[in-house]
């Protein structure tokens, strides 16, 4: 496969984002034995004759940058907009996707633009990926860049001749059904979407909300202490349904005001009693949605917003959100679903995680005796620790001081990164996949994890 890079940072040689694009490329070639990977400076913002040549001869384009204010840096956003206006032909069979690298502080948005711009051009959009600049030295890192890698090629390739991807290892998908009352268009959608998920190896099990009998949340807070729902009804079974030994969840319903309408948040709300900012379990999901007769076209946008709020309550990796349609567009977005399980695909930890994840931390902080489980939760994670002012920082006055002081900050980025070893070692995903959802949470929040695996 040829890979072309178009790398967007200003910083040219000194980018880490280059450092990051120098691993892949060395990864490419010494340990996956691939021939051509070509980083094209692209930092101009226009289309030169090497960018062009580039673009031609590849099969996946790496548009690579950095967050600058909370989008992609102006020199990408210009580039996307000349590739899409006059470039067209050029890019509109290619695979195309987009690493940066940043302080994940509004990373979402600037992935947000990047997704809509090659979906509104109907280009062959591969989900994005976004690193924590300190974390690409870590091994988590660098799994996290590896398993994306893998998922990117495989996508690359699956555009290539569409084939239907079978399962790697067994799995098992569940289809929810949100809506309050019965659609024929979505249970239509949803007997092809089990077919096709059959078809390709999984054990598929449908759930419908509606003949549910759930209650809606009084916030009573009965459960910040005990983690026990005054209620008993049918939470409890529908959820360790949905999550237990689960590896992707196909959510279906009618948009309703840029969400999944009510049948669906009565449930949600009743996660409360799981405590935290949800549970820990690494799932896949899509949401595949009608649109009612209000909606238009910016609760689309606003929809995806929600489900990336909704996945920073559960900790998951977004595939997609797709309007029930197309059948070729389903079945594309079911496929990459498979394609993401099997590559192994890390969840992304963006802004909108972390930003929800300091608020529930406030709230632990502010009823730390009531729920001392959530409390020390959020300590372990490191969300009420002080930071030291360090003693070695000096003032900069000029710019010759400034690029001393990037050279010497990408030192260790330059000897981690370039000294490559093995490709990454994958950890077990999901490790305690068949152990009760709640009965983990209950334990984790008094502290006993440990004792419950021993
Ligand atoms: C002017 C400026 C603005 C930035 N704005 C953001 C931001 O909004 N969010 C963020 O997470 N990081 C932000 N960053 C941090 C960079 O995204 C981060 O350091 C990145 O790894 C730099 O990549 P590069 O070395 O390839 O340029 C900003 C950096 C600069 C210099």
């Amino acid at each position: 496969m040829k890979i072309c890079v178009l790398n967007c940072s200003p910083k040219n040689n000194l980018s880490l984002t280059l450092q990051t694009i120098l691993y892949l490329q060395k990864w490419y070639q010494e340990k996956l034995n691939e021939d051509k990977f070509d980083i094209i400076p692209a930092f101009s913002g226009s289309v030169t004759e090497k960018i062009e040549e580039a673009i031609k001869k590849s099969d996946l384009i790496i548009m690579s940058g950095a967050i600058f204010h909370f989008d992609v840096h102006s020199s990408m956003g210009e580039l996307l907009d000349v590739l899409s206006e006059n470039y067209y032909d050029l890019i509109k069979d290619k695979p195309i996707t987009f690493l940066s690298t940043s302080g994940m502080l509004g990373d979402t948005m600037a992935h947000n633009k990047f997704e809509m711009w090659a979906k509104r051009n109907d280009l062959r959009y591969i989900n994005s990926l976004s690193l924590e600049s300190a974390e690409i030295l870590s091994p988590t890192g660098r799994e996290e860049l590896f398993c994306w890698f893998k998922y990117t090629k495989a996508i690359a390739e699956y555009y290539r001749d569409k084939n239907m991807p079978r399962a790697k290892k067994q799995g098992r998908v569940v289809l929810l059904d949100t809506c309050e009352k019965e659609n024929t268009r979505i249970r239509s959608a949803m007997k092809d979407a089990k077919q096709r998920f059959e078809d390709s190896g999984f054990e598929t099990e449908v759930i419908t909300l509606r003949e549910k009998n759930i209650s809606h949340c009084t916030g009573c807070q009965c459960c910040f202490s005990n983690r026990t729902c005054i209620f008993k009804d049918d939470w409890e079974k529908t959820f360790e349904k949905l999550y237990l030994n689960t590896d992707m969840i196909v959510y279906f319903g009618e948009l309703h005001y840029a969400t999944l309408g009510n049948c669906y948040k009565t449930f949600l709300e009743r996660h409360a009693c799981l405590g935290r900012s949800g549970i820990e379990d690494e799932v896949i999901k899509s949401y595949f949605f009608i649109l009612d007769e209000k909606s238009d076209r910016e609760d689309i946008s606003a929809f995806k917003f929600n489900c990336e709020t909704f996945d920073g309550l559960n900790c998951s990796y977004l595939s997609d959100i797709c309007e029930l349609g197309s059948s070729e567009k389903m079945e594309e977005l079911y496929d990459k679903m498979t394609i993401a399980f099997n590559s192994d695909i890390m969840p992304q930890n963006g802004f909108l995680k972390n930003g929800i994840r300091t608020g529930f931390a406030k709230v632990a902080a502010s009823v730390k005796n009531r729920c001392p489980g959530d409390y020390s939760y959020f300590k372990k994670l490191g969300c009420y620790d002080t930071i030291p002012v360090s003693p070695y920082i000096q003032w900069l006055d000029n710019a010759e001081d400034a690029k001393k002081d990037r050279e010497a900050r990408l030192i260790p980025y330059r000897m981690t990164l370039m000294h490559l070893e093995e490709l990454p070692a994958i950890t077990e995903r999901r490790k305690n996949k068949s152990i009760s959802v709640i009965k983990r949470q209950k334990a984790a929040a008094r502290g006993f994890e440990d004792a419950l695996h021993s």
